[in-house]
Parts: C-alpha cells; structure tokens; sequence
C-alpha cells in the first residue's frame, strides 16, 4: 500500500495495531446483544452472584457473633446479633437487587424509545427529502436566486445529517436488542467498496482528496450482508475523508483489498488528523470522539465506528487500527471467505 505523503504510516504493519484489535466472537445472535448485556450487567452486578456473596457474609457473620457469644456465655446476645446482622445483610441485599432489576428496565426503556422515535422521525424526514430534492432540480432553480439555491443546499445538508443520525440510532437500537438481522448472500466485496468509494468521491474532490484503490482480482465472492458490509465500510471511508484537514497539505487515502489466510482483508490508510494515543482504547465506544476531533468542529456523533464493529464481528470478522496524532490512521477488518 502506498501513502507517498505519509511514508511513517506506510511502515505500520497490521499487527502494530493488536492492542487495538477487537475479539472476534463467533456467535451471531449474541454478539449483538452483546454491548446491551455489557452495561446492563457487570459479572459482580448479577443477582446469583449477589446472593452467593450475602449467604457468605450470612455465614461469616453467624460464625463470628457464634464465638463472640460464646466467650461471653449469653444466649440471648447470640441469638439477637445473628438475627441483627442477618437482617441487615438482607436488606442491603434485596434493595441492590432491586435497584439493578430496575436500571436494566430503565434501560429497556431507554432502548425502546429510541427506536420508536426514530421510527416516527423517518417519515417526516422522507417528506422534506422529496420535496427538497424537488426543488433542487435544474429546471426548478432556474427561476430561484443564488440565495435561495444556498438555503435550499442547506436545508439539504442538515436533513442528509438527520436521516444518517436517525438510521444510525435505528441500528443502535438494533444491535441493543440484538435485533440486528444479518441477510447473507453472495456478494462481490470489490464492487461493492468500488460503489461506496464512488458515493464519497464528490466530497473527496471538494476537499481535494486523492483516494487510490489496490485489490487482489482473485478475491471470490463472499458470504455477506452487502447492506450492512457497506454501511461499515461506508463509515471507515467517510471518516477518512471528514479527518483529513485539506488545508495541511494534499490529502491521499489508500483503500486496499487483499485475499490472506482464507480471510478478506480490508484497509484504509489516511493522512489525516490521527487518533490521539490517549484516546484510541476508547474509539469503538458508543458516542465517543476523540479529543483532536472534538477541537476541529468537524460534525458527527461517534456511533459509526460502534456500528461498523457490530456488522464486522456479526459476520465473524474483526476490527482494528493503527493511528499516530498528526501522521494518519489506517484502519483494518477481516471477513472470513467462508463457503461460497
Ligand atoms: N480516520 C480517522 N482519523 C482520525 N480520527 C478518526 C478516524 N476515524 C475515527 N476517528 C475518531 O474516532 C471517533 C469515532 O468515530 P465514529 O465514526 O464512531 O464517529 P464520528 O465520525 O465522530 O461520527 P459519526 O457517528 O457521524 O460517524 C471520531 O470522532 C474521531 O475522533
Ligand atoms: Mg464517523
């Protein structure tokens, strides 16, 4: 892969990024219920564990007030303190379980209202896209000023941004619930990447970015999703583009393909900002962004890079980068080639 303006990012190799690979799970179905179950319920959070630790502690504290009891030859201290601890060690205990019982349906909740409002978003959203679309027809414009043509871009933009942030907490909601449906077929993974890098050609060129594609013409086609293979490549290309400052000299992205150890390997190498080291254990977490980022103003939400390893490993792959502050990023995945 070349990257003639960034020769430092050409010499990391994939490996140099393992501490940043993400664990490839197997199980379709529960990688996506995954993140959910995560922040619902940390191991020391669920209730046997709970019970197990209070029946210890029961013990223990019966046994300790036992022997104290003992040396002071009083039944009545025994008996009391036993029902005292235990009481207590109960109701810490049962008010616990009850305050996780209600987060996880607080939750659920919360998880279910994004999706529905998301939901009655898109149809309002689609009627604005119509008619906005409409008006941007040439014949249309002919008879606006070049004001109107600029608030109508605008409106434009800013309902682009919405429709993407919509479907983007559709899928969220998706991965959540682990609802996120995955339809393989046959796919051609190089047309594929070839159409998603035509979609963001225009804006390349706008911020005069040079975008070279290298694959293998032996790659077979592939058991996938198309839909959301190009959804996660879409988000690696679009962030390649959005974090390559135009105005620190020529930008070059390289988009590579290659055939390895039964394994479809997919990377993007950019010049642009790069990821803090500090911040690049945090990059696949939901609505995160990295500090840099934050300071340019660019636009975005940090649920891309979260979306795109939910679609990676549902399709038993993994996802993973390497990234220097002020050098360049190349992010890597691999699909495994599977039956055809
Ligand atoms: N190629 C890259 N170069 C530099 N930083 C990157 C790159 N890709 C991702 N990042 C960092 O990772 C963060 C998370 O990326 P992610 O795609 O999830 O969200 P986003 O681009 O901020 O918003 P969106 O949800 O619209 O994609 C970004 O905000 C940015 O800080
Ligand atoms: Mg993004």
């Amino acid at each position: 892969m070349e990257n003639s303006n960034n020769p430092q990012l050409n010499k990391l190799s994939p490996d140099q990024g393992a501490e940043n690979k993400s664990p490839v799970i197997n199980d379709i179905p529960s990688v996506s219920k995954l993140p959910a179950e995560i922040e619902k319920h940390k191991f020391w959070e669920n209730p046997t564990f709970l019970f197990v630790c209070m029946g210890i502690l029961t013990i223990i504290a019966m046994l300790s007030t036992y022997f104290i009891a003992q040396k002071y030859d009083n039944p009545m201290v025994v008996i009391a303190s036993i029902s005292l601890v235990t009481g207590i060690i109960t109701l810490v205990g049962g008010m616990t379980i009850k305050t996780i019982d209600e987060l996880a349906t607080t939750n659920r909740m919360k998880t279910e209202f994004v999706s529905i409002a998301s939901h009655q978003l898109r149809t309002p959203l689609s009627i604005i896209k119509w008619y906005v679309e409409f008006l941007s027809k040439k014949e249309i414009q002919k008879n606006f000023t070049d004001k109107e043509i600029k608030y109508i871009k605008t409106i434009n933009d800013s309902n682009q941004r919405m429709i993407k942030l919509v479907n983007d907490l559709l899928d969220i909601s998706r991965i959540e619930n682990g609802r996120m449906q995955i339809k393989l077929e046959k796919t051609n993974f190089v047309e594929l990447c070839q159409n998603i890098i035509k979609e963001n050609q225009p804006i390349a060129e706008l911020k005069k970015i040079k975008i070279s594609f290298k694959y293998d013409p032996s790659i077979p086609l592939i058991l996938a999703d198309p839909k959301r293979i190009g959804i996660a490549m879409d988000n690696l290309i679009t962030n390649a583009v959005k974090y390559i400052q135009s105005d620190k000299g020529q930008g070059q992205i390289s988009i590579e393909i290659s055939n390895k150890n039964k394994n479809i390997i997919f990377n993007i190498s950019d010049n642009g900002v790069g990821i803090p080291a500090g911040d690049q254990k945090k990059i696949f977490k939901k609505f995160f962004r990295a500090n840099n980022t934050m300071r340019l103003q660019t636009s975005g939400t940090g649920l891309g890079l979260f979306i795109a390893k939910a679609i990676i490993e549902s399709h038993k792959g993994s996802i993973w980068f390497v990234s220097k502050e002020n050098e360049g990023t190349t992010f890597y995945f691999t699909l495994p080639l599977g039956k055809k």
